[in-house]
């Protein structure tokens, strides 16, 4: 375990993202540089995990959106999904209490069904017990797809027998996962790769890319500050004309 002394980062000034999303590639080749297994490279992305929450709590981000399992992660081979699962699990028997004295409340953005009992119970609990927590908000994208999303989101709203006069986007949103939670501002992917791999893909109509090269076991604090300062020399124009100075 490193043990580093933390470099102070300046905040002053910077608009901090209310809601960061974050697309953590690279595991696989992570470990494949150090001729290692690709679950060794799944567990050193679980761990940095720990320090990107860290991170956010430290600068005040209010909401982190982090993708860690796709729909179509599935098709994988077995043995990697099987390792994926056990880690999941681990970091959830592991890290609840702390992020729940830290003030983390979790949320789950996918669907549960197919997903091993055991880790849907261990998933749920984690979701009862810090549901009234209000540091920072952390969705697990979990068997997590846009476009699975918008297609829950049509099914349950068919069933409720909204009219086609009814529907705006706002009552959209409210069908999402994301219900009552503000869209992303910055969307971050590791690993070099320029696309969005069906995540967020209506929230983030509007929201500011930021690809790094780093892999994500190696996105460390000191990264998440720098995609801050990126985004705050962004100009978020939202469609409109640039405002004169
Ligand atoms: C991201 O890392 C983790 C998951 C998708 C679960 P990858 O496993 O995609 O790593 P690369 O892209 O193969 O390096
Ligand atoms: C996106 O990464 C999914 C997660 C990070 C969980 P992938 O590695 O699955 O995406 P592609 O295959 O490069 O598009
Ligand atoms: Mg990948």
């Amino acid at each position: 375990m490193r043990n580093r002394r933390k470099k102070p980062l300046d905040l002053t000034g910077l608009t901090i993202p209310t809601h960061i999303a974050i697309i953590m590639d690279g595991n696989g080749r992570w470990a494949r540089r150090r001729g290692l297994p690709r679950q060794a490279g799944h567990r050193a992305g679980a761990e940095n995990l720990r320090r990107i929450i860290n991170a956010c709590v430290e600068f005040g981000v209010k909401v982190l959106t982090i993708y860690a399992f796709s729909t179509e992660n599935w098709g994988r081979p077995e043995k990697e999904v099987r390792g994926l699962m056990k880690i999941f699990a681990r970091v959830l028997d592991q890290e609840l209490d702390d992020l729940h004295r830290q003030g983390v409340c979790l949320h789950h953005l996918g669907d549960l069904t197919g997903v091993d009992p055991a880790l849907q119970e261990k998933v749920r609990r984690a979701l009862e017990l810090t549901k009234n927590n209000d540091r920072l908000i952390l969705n697990v994208a979990f068997n997590y797809g846009g476009r699975a999303e918008i297609l829950h989101a049509v099914r349950q709203m068919l069933a409720d027998g909204i009219s086609p006069d009814e529907l705006t986007e706002e009552l959209f949103s409210s069908y999402l996962f994301t219900a009552g939670l503000p869209d992303p501002d910055l969307v971050i992917r590791t690993s070099g790769e320029l696309r969005i791999s069906n995540f967020l893909i209506w929230q983030a109509a509007y929201a500011e890319y930021y690809p790094t090269p780093q892999l994500w076991p190696d996105f460390s604090r000191e990264d998440l500050y720098e995609a801050i300062v990126a985004y705050n020399q962004r100009e978020r124009r939202f469609g409109l004309v640039p405002e004169e100075n």
